[in-house]
C-alpha cells in the first residue's frame, strides 16, 4: 500500500519527538556487528550509514576504531542523541541531509542499510538502488539488512520480497549475498535478508 503520508523531514522529527520508534532496536543488531567484525582492523575505508537514525552502527564503529563513518538523516533529533551519546564522534561526519540529494565526493566504500530502505515509500525503491550506486566506488559494498515479509498494517514499514528487490540492485550491482539472515533479532528472525552487494 502506498503511503498517504508525506514522510519527509518533519515527519520523521516528529516520530522521534513524540517517541513513536518502533523500529529503534537500541543497540546494533548482530548481523550487522558480526559483519562489521570480519572487516578486519580499521582503515581509511568511507562508510556511509544513511536514513541512519540513532546510528547505533556508527557508535559501534567509532568504538572500534574506524575513523571515517559518516551518517546522514533528514530528521535532526537522532543525530543530536548520537553525539550526546558519542561526544567524540566526529560533528562533520553528522549529515543533517536527504540521502537522495548525497553526492560521492569523494565516493565511499561500504554503505550499511539497516530499516532505511523499508521506511521509505517504494517508488523511491529504483531511486534508492540508483543512488546506492551513485555514492560507491566501483567494488564498493552495500551490506545489511531487507525486510523479506509483508506488514499487514499500512506502511512505515513497507515490506517486500527478495524477487522484487532483485530487480532494483541487478543494474548496478553484483550478488555476493542475498538470503534470509540467520542471526536476526528474534522478532525479525526468518523475515529479514542479509545482504551483500558489490558494485560493479
Ligand atoms: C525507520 S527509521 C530507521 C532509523 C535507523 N536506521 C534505525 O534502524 O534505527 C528511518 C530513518 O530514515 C530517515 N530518513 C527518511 N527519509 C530520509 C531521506 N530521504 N534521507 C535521509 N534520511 C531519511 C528518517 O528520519 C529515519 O531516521
Amino acid at each position: 500500500m502506498l503511503p498517504d503520508l508525506l514522510l519527509d523531514a518533519a515527519y520523521w522529527q516528529q516520530r522521534y519527538v513524540t517517541g513513536q520508534t518502533g523500529w529503534d532496536t537500541g543497540r546494533i543488531t548482530p548481523p550487522l556487528q558480526e559483519y562489521f567484525a570480519q572487516l578486519g582492523p580499521p582503515d581509511g575505508r568511507r562508510i556511509l550509514i544513511p536514513g541512519a537514525g540513532r546510528a547505533y552502527e556508527a557508535e559501534y564503529l567509532h568504538g572500534a576504531g574506524w575513523p571515517n563513518v559518516w551518517v546522514a538523516d533528514v530528521a535532526p533529533e537522532p543525530l543530536q542523541q548520537l553525539q550526546q551519546r558519542v561526544p567524540d564522534f566526529p560533528v562533520e561526519h553528522l549529515l543533517l541531509a536527504d540521502f537522495f540529494q548525497l553526492e560521492p565526493t569523494p565516493p565511499f566504500d561500504l554503505l550499511v542499510e539497516q530499516t532505511f530502505f523499508c521506511a521509505l515509500d517504494p517508488v523511491l525503491r529504483p531511486a534508492y538502488a540508483r543512488q546506492c550506486a551513485h555514492l560507491l566506488r566501483p567494488g564498493g559494498t552495500l551490506m545489511g539488512l531487507l525486510f523479506d515479509t509483508e506488514f499487514s498494517q499500512p506502511g512505515p514499514p513497507f515490506g517486500g520480497s527478495r524477487e522484487e528487490y532483485r530487480a532494483y540492485f541487478a543494474p548496478y550491482f553484483n550478488f555476493v549475498h542475498f538470503d534470509t539472515a540467520t542471526n536476526s533479532l528474534a522478532p525479525r528472525q526468518g523475515r529479514e535478508l542479509f545482504m551483500c552487494l558489490r558494485k560493479k
